[in-house]
Order: structure tokens, then sequence, then C-alpha cells
């Protein structure tokens, strides 16, 4: 039997009984070496330098979906890819985001100091009337002569939704909400579709010192929310695309993703610079690999305001992209030295490729990798069009998580390197060109034993 049928088999999962000459004596062993020479053809490439100062550079300021810091971003991926000689593309896509506009309050004739802050979702208008105070505002809390009157509200106990429905019930005309016990600040408060008052948060300590003045005296406030609304913002994806090799191709196609945006106010250093330099290093290290594959690369826009780059993505697959489509991998905070280890997350918890590709590529660079169940990732568009996905993360998080300290200094080379190695070389395992085209459902490569992990994050 020729060493490419001896590959075949295993890679489809099939279990040799009968060893017939002794290069079959231990299938395992054969398959495990011929694997790790390939591997070897991606993962000796990967530079742990190249792949911190990729989220050095990116790093260095916020990338919020739709602002400059993320534009930037998506010209500085573009131009690397280019440069690795790949065609590249810009798909750009829009999204809503509630612009609070400006809110202002004036108590008996003087203006209020306090920080005012509409809720997301209020109207504009200007109401002037007296304050009653309806504590926590649950239907028996609040009395009859609320009605024209503006609402002073303390956050908790119920939702939002309920207690602004409260007040409008008894005719409230508005809503000023103070922040609850030990929370700080005045950035807070929803009101839904048809709530039609205008409602703003103010802190705890503003709140309390109304209440206390409203035992004393008559309080007529006077509170305006104007400009507020949602905007248009565009943000990108940067898509670009590894064809394979003309004569040898299986049609299919394996994409390897990560998030460039970062939240409002971090640099976002794992979340996600990490994620996109390792698919930069894969990129373009794959770019001059022969491969039977079709491979794309793709850093995603908007993830943090709630996955919208990989969701506009996936919408624009065809369904002959998507059946050909064999694997998802995302990676995301690939690289912090403070998280705990890699594991690999569906949002359903079961097995498929991608996982079952991650864990014999594991065994084989570094350790098994184990799965667990979860979305908040951009492997989730892909799993609900019914492709293999997966997201690579490690698990439980830094403490530094969408804050202004994930930066450059909590990033580990060896993290960063690991993570890549263990990607490139489960992608490898499909697209090199000595490997068969593996159906959608069918097992990976290797027995390799792996576990579900329920692990905290
Ligand atoms: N990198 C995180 C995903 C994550 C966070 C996975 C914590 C596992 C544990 C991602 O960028 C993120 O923050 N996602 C959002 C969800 C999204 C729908 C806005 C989240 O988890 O809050
Ligand atoms: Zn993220």
């Amino acid at each position: 039997m020729s060493k490419k049928a001896i590959t075949l088999m295993m890679t489809a999962g099939l279990v040799l009984s009968a060893a017939p000459h002794s290069v079959l004596a231990d299938p395992p062993a054969v398959n495990e070496n011929a694997d790790q020479a390939f591997d070897n053809k991606i993962i000796k490439k990967i530079s742990p330098d190249r792949l911190y100062d990729r989220v050095d550079l990116l790093s260095k300021a916020p990338r919020e979906a739709g602002t400059q810091g993320e534009y930037d971003a998506v010209q500085y991926i573009k131009g690397e890819f280019e440069s690795y000689g790949l065609d590249t593309e810009l798909q750009p896509f829009t999204f809503q985001e509630w612009d609070g506009g400006s809110s202002s309050l004036m108590v008996n004739g003087s203006t209020f100091t306090d920080d005012v802050h509409s809720f997301n979702g209020s109207v504009n208008g200007s109401v002037e009337a007296a304050i009653e105070y309806v504590g926590l505002a649950t239907t028996e809390e609040i009395p009859d002569s609320i009605k024209g009157k503006i609402a002073l509200v303390e956050r908790g106990s119920i939702p939002f939704y309920d207690k602004v429905q409260n007040v409008l019930d008894k005719g409230a005309a508005g809503v000023i909400m103070f922040n609850g016990p030990g929370q700080a600040g005045s950035h807070f408060g929803y009101t839904y579709e048809g709530q039609d008052i205008p409602a703003v948060a103010i802190t705890r300590e503003a709140g309390l010192s109304l209440v206390e003045q409203l035992q004393s005296e008559e309080v007529i406030a006077n509170l305006t929310v104007e400009g507020a609304g949602t905007i248009d913002k565009t943000s990108y994806n940067v898509i670009a695309t590894k064809k394979p090799h003309k004569n040898k191709d299986t049609g299919q196609i394996i994409n390897i993703g990560a998030h460039h945006d970062s939240v409002a106010n971090g640099p976002g250093a794992n979340d996600d610079a990490s994620g996109v330099s390792g698919v930069l290093e894969l990129a373009k290290i794959m770019a001059n690999t022969p491969t039977d594959t079709e491979l794309r690369f793709i850093t995603f826009g908007a993830e943090e305001k709630g996955l919208v780059g990989s969701y506009h993505y996936a919408s624009t697959l065809s369904q002959n992209e998507v059946d050909r489509t064999a694997a998802h991998f995302q990676m995301d905070m690939i690289g912090s030295r403070d998280a705990g280890d890699l594991i690999m997350f569906t949002p359903d918890g079961n097995k498929n490729l991608v996982t079952d590709l991650g864990a014999s590529a594991g065994a084989r660079v570094a350790e098994v990798v184990e799965y667990g169940k979860l979305g908040r990732s951009d492997h989730v568009p892909f799993f609900e069009r019914g492709i293999p996905a997966a997201l690579f993360i490690h698990a439980p998080l830094e403490p530094w998580y969408h804050s202004p300290d994930d930066t450059i200094d909590k990033i580990s080379k060896e993290k960063l390197t690991e993570v890549t190695k263990i990607v490139g070389a489960a992608v490898y395992q499909i697209a090199r060109p000595d490997t068969p085209a593996l159906e959608r459902a069918r097992v990976a490569p290797g027995p390799v034993h792996y576990e579900f992990d329920d692990r905290p994050l």
C-alpha cells in the first residue's frame, strides 16, 4: 500500500485492523510522522516576533468600529494582505449606533450641575413639570398624582422597561433615574419602542440630593433631551483570498478569521489584535504554499457591536459557497499571558470538523486541545449557516478583558505562537495537496481523544 493511500485512510478516520507489512505495524505513528513533516512546512515559518510586533502596532489606539481608529487598522491589514500577494477586498457595511444627543436639566430655575445622560432610545423633547419621587417605580409604589409630572426613580430590582412603562401607564411626562447602591456614573438606561417619554440618567449622589430636597420643597424641573437618535456608521470586513492550485482544486474553501475592531475604551491588544496577527501570519506563510483548497483570510469589523461584520459577510455567501466551505477557524483573544489554556468553543457544544482538526493538530504541535460550548464571537454566523466553525480562545479570561489595560505588555509571544501553530497545522491538514477533499460532516484525521470542558470564563 502506498504512503498516500495510508494517509488517505487515516485522514478519513479509518482504523487499520491488519498490518500487512512492517510499514503498517504502527499506523498512527506512520500517520503522525507524515503529518508532522507537513505541519513543519507551516509551523517552522511562524515568527513569534512578527506575531508580537503586529499586535504592538495594532494596539497603539482603540479600533472601535466606525471610527478612524478602525479605518487605520483596516488599511494596515489590507496593505499587509496585498504585500503577501493575496487578492484583497474591503467589504463595507453599515450598522446603527445610538447617539444620545445632549440632555439638560434645570431645577427650580438653576442649571443642574451633575452629569445628565439620555437613556438609549429616549425620545427628544422638553418637559417642564414638578418632580415626584416614586422609589423603584414598581406598580405599587407609583401614586396617581404622578400624572403630568416628572418621575424621579431609583435604578434596581426591576428592568428599565418595567420602570418606564409603569410611570408611563400612570401618565408621567418625563423620567429622571438615579443610579443604584454601589453603582457609579450616569451612563445607563434604556427605553423601548413605544415608550415615548424623555428619560435621563443621573448619578446616585445627585438623585439622593433631589430626594432630600423634595422633602422640604416643591421642585419644578425643566428636562430636555435633544439630538438623540440612531446614526448610520460604516465598518469594513477585510477579505484576502488564496486560490488553490489550478490542477489540484478540491472545490473546498476554508476560512481563517479574527475581528479587528476593539471596544471604545480599550486598545484591544488581546481582543482581538492577537487574532488578527495570527490570521496575517498564516496568510503570509500560506500565500506561498501550494494548496488544493481555497483559503479565505478574513478580519471582521463591528464584532463588538454584535457580530455585525461576520453576520454581514455570512449573509453574502451563496448557498454554493456555503456548501463548499469545509471549515471556519476563528481566532479571538489568543495571546494573553494572564489567561488560561486554549479551548475550542462551538455554539452548540458539539464537536465538529474544526475541533477534530484542532485537537489533532494540537496533539502534534503542542497538546490535545479541549472543546466547550460558547457563542460570543464571529464563528456564530458561520455555524448558523451550517458550516463547521469553532472559536479558538484561552479561558478563564484575563482580568483586562474589555478594559483600557488590554495592552501589549500583557501579550505572550509563546501563547500567540502556539495557537497560530495549532490553527495553521489544522488548516494545512485539509488544504495540503496530498489529502483528499473532506465532506463537511465527516470526522477529521487522527485518532485523538479530546474532552468536553465546561470551563468558567
Ligand atoms: N472576544 C470576545 C468574545 C469572548 C469574550 C469570548 C469572553 C469568550 C469570553 C468578543 O470580542 C466579545 O466581547 N463579544 C461580545 C459579544 C458580542 C455579541 C458583542 C461579548 O461576549 O460580550
Ligand atoms: Zn473579541
